[in-house]
């Protein structure tokens, strides 16, 4: 029940806001999630209000993001490595502005309540893990991320960037980044793992997905709200999988002959997008309204509104 008093004032004032766009262009090293999944079930506050670290080592924040106390994690100049960083419950990990790690990702693994926002990762070998894991966890926030790779090497020498799997619930991915890479984003373990994957619930808005080859995201059995992101020069688009049921609004999409499609029997239900002159092909699913109160931004301002504003562009 964190929070559950100014989450529901919270709601309120989106409904009455919700002429205008929900960019958020002030941030605070305190805030906590205000959109979609994360809003829900408690909400998710990170580790808000707890004590603040900057860290500007691979040592130094390994240490500071593990465990379950409140706290706040900055991280401050470049930090490089070949591994992936497990973050703790109760725990919020921002970047200060111009800040990265190279080759360190971060998981979240059997763990609820985090924020992960404004931090720049880039090209995580496959054999560390991905650049953001998200496993078995609830209620994470994933905000204002800068995740990349390069398109040099084969498909499997780099993984996910954004990989939600193994029965997440409450899961946000707002206003971020992700290009120059092969697999964007899995959610949804494999074909074989409806049994913890069908509960998963992600909520994806306000994000810039560019030079992709393919999962913009791949979605199996979940529900998946998918709204208000631009998608350029994507080889595959968004692939609903294995019985998932997504409602997909107000989309932009260029360069890909498939922004929308099925494998096995995945559904969407498909309102207010641009699919830039291609088809959507998956079948119609049941999935038609939010659980949530949610301000979509109208379709034809929808680039204008995210690109540029998507990836590490708050100051800590
Ligand atoms: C932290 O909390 C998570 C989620 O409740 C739990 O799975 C994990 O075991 C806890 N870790 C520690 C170190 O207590």
């Amino acid at each position: 029940m964190r929070f559950f008093s100014a989450s529901i004032v919270f709601a309120a004032a989106l409904q009455f806001a919700s002429a205008t766009p929900s960019i958020v262009k002030r941030a605070t090293v305190n805030d906590v999630a205000n959109v979609g999944y994360a809003t829900l079930n408690g909400g998710t506050t990170g580790g808000s209000g707890g004590p603040v670290t900057r860290v500007s080592t691979l040592d130094a924040l390994t240490t500071a993001v593990a465990g379950n106390n409140s706290k706040i994690v900055i991280i401050d100049g470049t930090i490089t490595g070949d591994t992936v960083v497990k973050v703790g419950s109760h725990t919020t990990v921002l970047g200060a502005a111009g800040s990265a790690l190279n080759g360190v990702g971060l998981r979240v693994l059997n763990e609820e309540n985090v924020i992960i926002r404004n931090v720049k990762i880039s090209k995580v070998l496959a054999s560390a893990g991905d650049a953001i894991g998200v496993q078995a966890s609830s209620q994470v926030w994933l905000d204002h991320l800068d995740l990349s790779s390069d398109r040099d090497h084969d498909k499997d020498f780099y993984d996910g960037l954004a990989d939600l799997t193994h029965g997440v619930t409450g899961i946000t991915v707002t206003n971020c980044k992700l290009y120059d890479h092969w697999k964007a984003s899995l959610i949804g373990h494999s074909d074989n793992n409806g049994a913890e994957d069908t509960k998963i619930t992600v909520t994806m808005a306000n994000n810039y997905w560019t030079d992709l080859n393919s999962r913009t995201p791949s979605f199996r059995f979940g529900h998946g709200h998918i709204y208000n992101n631009v998608f350029d020069a994507n080889n595959d688009g968004i692939n609903t999988r294995d019985g998932a049921q997504l409602l997909v609004e107000n989309n932009v999409w260029t360069g890909t002959d498939k922004p929308l499609y099925d494998t096995d029997d995945g559904f969407a239900v498909a309102r207010g997008n641009d699919f830039g002159g291609a088809e959507n092909t998956a079948p119609v699913g049941t999935f038609t309204a939010a659980p949530y109160s949610y301000s979509l931004i109208p379709t034809a301002n929808v680039r204008a509104s995210v690109v540029g504003t998507a990836g590490q562009t708050l100051s800590f």
